[in-house]
């Protein structure tokens, strides 16, 4: 979870997180040392004396500041691209999580699991526990096993929600008439927070969302307590 003063990504909790990460450090690098160079040499003009008065053409210069920055921005595309592939890739899914976005909450259901379907709202500042985060909190949490391929399915049934985790390097949008696909893999036990990110209407600061990630067993344990719980019953009761 993010916390103040937190200007940077937050630690991943899953390998494609953990990619991502690698690609915005490697990209940053790259803006740097490019700042750096049009910097020194912006500041070096003021220096300029005007010898070469009858400089008219640079054929080999101008070949070399055309093709560089071709080359430099190859060495961003590439591994971009390779992200992009890898976020794509569905492997085997172990379990398929559905969430809905709602003006303004979400609701989930387990598909694989005789359909248990839940609403999720968030708790409201003079509700909140001592030790909870205000605007991150909810009432059902989403729990899902750690270790296994989850896929996502998400969609809306008002407006474009979106359903993002910063730690698991999701970002979905939910729209209406469509059902969209994601995967991911958590690497650690945890609460993983969210919020909605697709400004959908008056309350959408306050759709938060939070993932108890939990060893397999957990799951399966809290899974089977909640089968036939109904959509208004809590399925943490
Ligand atoms: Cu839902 Cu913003």
């Amino acid at each position: 979870m993010s916390t103040w003063a937190n200007l940077g990504l937050q630690d991943s909790a899953s390998p494609l997180m953990e990619q991502l990460i690698f690609f915005h450090d490697h990209a940053l690098l790259i803006l740097v040392m490019i700042t750096v160079l049009v910097g020194y040499l912006m500041f070096m003009l003021f220096f300029n004396s005007y010898i070469n008065r009858f400089l008219l053409h640079g054929q080999l210069i101008e070949m070399i500041w055309t093709i560089l920055p071709a080359i430099i921005l190859l060495f961003i595309a590439l591994p971009s691209l390779r992200l992009l592939y890898l976020l794509d890739e569905i492997n085997e899914p172990s379990v398929t999580l559905k969430s809905i976005g709602h003006q303004w909450y979400w609701s989930y259901e387990y598909s694989d699991f005789n359909n248990v379907e839940f609403d999720s709202y968030m708790i409201p500042t003079n509700e909140l526990e001592n030790d909870g985060f205000r605007l991150l909190d909810v009432d059902n949490r989403i729990v899902l096993p750690m270790n296994s391929q989850i896929r996502i399915l998400v969609t809306a049934a008002d407006v474009i929600h979106s359903w993002t985790i910063p730690a698991l390097g999701v970002k979905v949008d939910g729209t209406p008439g469509r059902l969209n696909q994601t995967n991911f893999f958590m690497n650690r036990p945890g609460l993983f927070y969210g919020q909605c990110s697709e400004i959908c209407g008056a309350n959408h600061s306050f759709m938060p969302i939070v993932i108890e990630s939990v060893p397999v067993n957990n799951f399966i344990k809290w899974i089977s307590n909640n089968v036939n719980s109904s959509v208004d019953e809590s399925p943490l009761t």
